[in-house]
């Protein structure tokens, strides 16, 4: 990172772009503490990380769900026990509590009840998706962190990942930040999309902003081959894949 500079608005779906081995993941684990940072600042809920107590940081950690970008549950422990690692981390709860809620998340995610008890080596990829965003809600996060939510899962599963993220976030009324190559979840989902380059976000701002940048990097990944379909230009000229007003509900308009 050189210089970097980005903030995530409360309530906002940030979406996180940037090439393969720019940074992302390495970016959300220096937020999450996991990586230790050379110098800058980062505050989460307005307060510089390095200035809390302990007992500080543990409470603000109660307020973030994470989901990484393999899954990470433990091989060992089955679904529901891993939805219940971050309780038995910050909540005391009784053994029977702990389950009801567990399978309150995930029932959540739209698993079914009977993976509960699988291991992660039963599941399916999107399986492993499901239950890794269970456990990132296992604490009732105001703050999620989501990286690569959607990758390895086929279009319908994606979509239905898609709608499964905005569903929670209104609902629960969550912030999340987003790491995504998917540009179907950066149109349907995302309020406002930033895009790391050179060790800098290079632009943040909603999807119209983004599809009207300059710099080269943005324009070769909004209108490159695989986004051609999506091109308001080449929408009205008639040549894309979507007419103009469903274009215009994909941008919300
Ligand atoms: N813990 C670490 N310490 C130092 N360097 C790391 C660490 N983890 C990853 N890197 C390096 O940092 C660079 C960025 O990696 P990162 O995983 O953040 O990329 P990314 O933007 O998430 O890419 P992708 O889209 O492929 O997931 C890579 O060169 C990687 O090898
Ligand atoms: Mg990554």
């Amino acid at each position: 990172m050189r210089g970097l500079d980005l903030d995530v608005y409360r309530g906002e779906v940030l979406g996180f772009v940037g090439g393969s081995g720019t940074g992302k993941s390495v970016l959300t684990r220096t937020i999450l503490g996991l990586i230790r940072k050379e110098s800058g600042r980062i505050e989460i809920f307005g307060s510089d990380i390095d200035k809390l107590s302990a007992r500080e940081h543990d409470s603000v950690e109660r307020r973030i769900g994470v989901m990484f970008q393999q899954g990470a549950l433990f091989s060992g422990l089955t679904v529901k026990q891993n939805v219940q690692v971050p309780m038995r981390e910050h909540l005391s709860l009784s053994p029977r509590l702990a389950d009801e809620l567990a399978m309150l998340k995930i029932k959540l995610v739209g698993l079914d009840l009977d993976a509960a008890d699988k291991y992660p080596s039963e599941l399916s990829g999107g399986m492993i998706k499901r239950a890794a965003l269970a456990r990132a809600l296992a604490l009732d996060p105001e703050l999620l962190f989501l990286d690569e939510p959607t990758s390895g899962l086929d279009p319908i599963g994606a979509a239905e990942f898609d709608e499964l993220i905005a569903t929670l976030q209104k609902t629960l009324g969550l912030t999340v930040f987003m790491v995504t190559h998917d540009l179907d979840s950066l149109y349907s989902i995302c309020d406002r999309i930033a895009a790391l380059a050179e060790g800098k976000v290079i632009a943040a701002g909603p999807i119209e902003a983004m599809l009207a940048a300059e710099h080269p990097w943005l324009r070769a990944y909004f209108h490159g081959k695989r986004a051609r379909q999506f091109d308001p230009s080449v929408a009205e000229r008639g040549g894309g894949v979507l007419a103009g007003n469903e274009l215009a509900g994909l941008l919300g308009g």
